[in-house]
């Protein structure tokens, strides 16, 4: 059998929950497992999770999922909806949903329906992403008090643009807006993301929103997750599948990317962008091999890559190989791909094995 796999631990991911909940002992978790728990198994992250006050996700569909898979935590939809014709099943399972623009508030103001809907007011304090324009809101809280079917007190949200950079003032500016534009209301809000909680402690009110913590990574510049005592949830491994004498200014891979500077050997690693190993990573990029990082040369391949061992190796066929996780943080591997670490687990492909293991619930 190809020996691809990504291994899932569910210990970690508890450990980093736990962690999460340290650092902001006075807030709500809603754990954010949008795009598949980012790669890591929606359903399988969610049951891992029971303290987990709320679950968050970008689409209806990934909601379903999770309540099929008996998930009973209050989930919510980050982008709402997008038609109002998705609003009766959204109802029916009790989903509760971001507004951040008009048309939804229009399309929630026509629902018929006895039940009442749980609304988050998406702020937008400056990212300029979704959500309602600070001098909109007056209005908006008025057509959002007048619609029946909307649960009171409405819940209040917003994001941070570049809480990942401790040194960009914009995050304060971000706070400040948010804080200044809804102090008449007594509102729940929440703004922390992974870099927020971090990083912006001043802003962890009601409930925080950890995403890429809860999988072991740290989102700050400069950092890995173990900084902030988090462990990798996902590792990435493979094996050694060939090994390659080279001489000196002989290349291997498409395109002759790399040129053997010395006699040397390389092996060959069973696992390529077909897999979801970034394409763009460059010569040099680490990759651990029995207990050593070796320079990625040559460009990666759909099925595989290859490594340089060094004419003194003692590699052999089969042995096991780390392409990020515990042994070698993601967030190492995607400065070296020009990426950041949630683009490489949320990128690993249906074709690699996911192997789950420590307590399930
Ligand atoms: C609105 C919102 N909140 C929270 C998160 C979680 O972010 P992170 O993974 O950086 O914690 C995201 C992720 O993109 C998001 O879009």
């Amino acid at each position: 059998m190809r020996p691809t796999k990504a291994v899932i631990d569910l210990d970690a991911l508890r450990h980093n929950f736990q962690t999460v909940q340290k650092i902001a002992p006075n807030s709500r978790v809603i754990a954010v497992v949008k795009a598949n728990a980012y790669g890591h198994g929606l359903s399988k992250v969610a049951k891992a999770l029971p303290e987990a006050e709320m679950f968050a996700v970008a689409t209806p569909a990934e909601a379903y999922t999770l309540r099929k898979a008996g998930i009973q935590q209050p989930i919510l939809l980050l982008e709402g909806f997008f038609e109002a014709r998705e609003l009766p099943k959204i109802v029916n399972n009790d989903l509760q949903i971001v507004v951040h623009h008009s048309p939804q508030i229009e399309a929630l103001a026509n629902l018929n329906t006895t039940k009442k809907i749980k609304v988050w007011l998406k702020v937008d304090s400056g990212m300029n992403r979704l959500g309602f324009k600070i001098d909109e809101l007056p209005e908006i809280e008025k057509q959002l008090a007048t619609i029946e079917c909307i649960e009171k007190p409405i819940r209040l949200m917003s994001h941070f643009a570049s809480a990942d950079d401790v040194n960009d003032s914009f995050t304060e500016q971000q706070l400040e807006t948010f804080v200044s534009t809804t102090k008449h209301l007594t509102w729940e809000r929440s703004m922390a993301n992974s870099a927020g909680i971090l990083e912006a402690k001043d802003a962890h009110f009601d409930w925080i929103r950890p995403g890429l913590i809860l999988y072991g990574c740290s989102p700050m510049i400069g950092s890995v997750g173990a900084d902030y005592g988090l462990q990798p949830v996902m590792n990435l491994e493979s094996q050694i599948m060939s090994i390659k004498n080279l001489k000196k200014g002989e290349s291997t891979g498409y395109g002759r990317h790399w040129f053997a500077e010395k006699d040397t050997v390389i092996g060959l690693v069973a696992i390529g962008y077909g897999d979801g190993y970034p394409r763009h990573a460059k010569n040099g990029t680490p990759v651990w091999v029995n207990g050593r990082t070796v320079p990625l040369v040559g460009r990666v391949s759909m099925d595989m890559l290859a490594v340089e061992l060094g004419p003194d190796h003692n590699e052999n066929i089969g042995d096991r190989v780390v392409l990020w996780g515990k042994e070698l943080p993601a967030e190492i591997v995607a400065e070296h791909a020009d990426t950041i670490p949630y683009t490489l687990s949320c990128g690993v492909t249906g074709r690699v094995h996911m192997i789950y293991k420590g307590k399930r619930w």
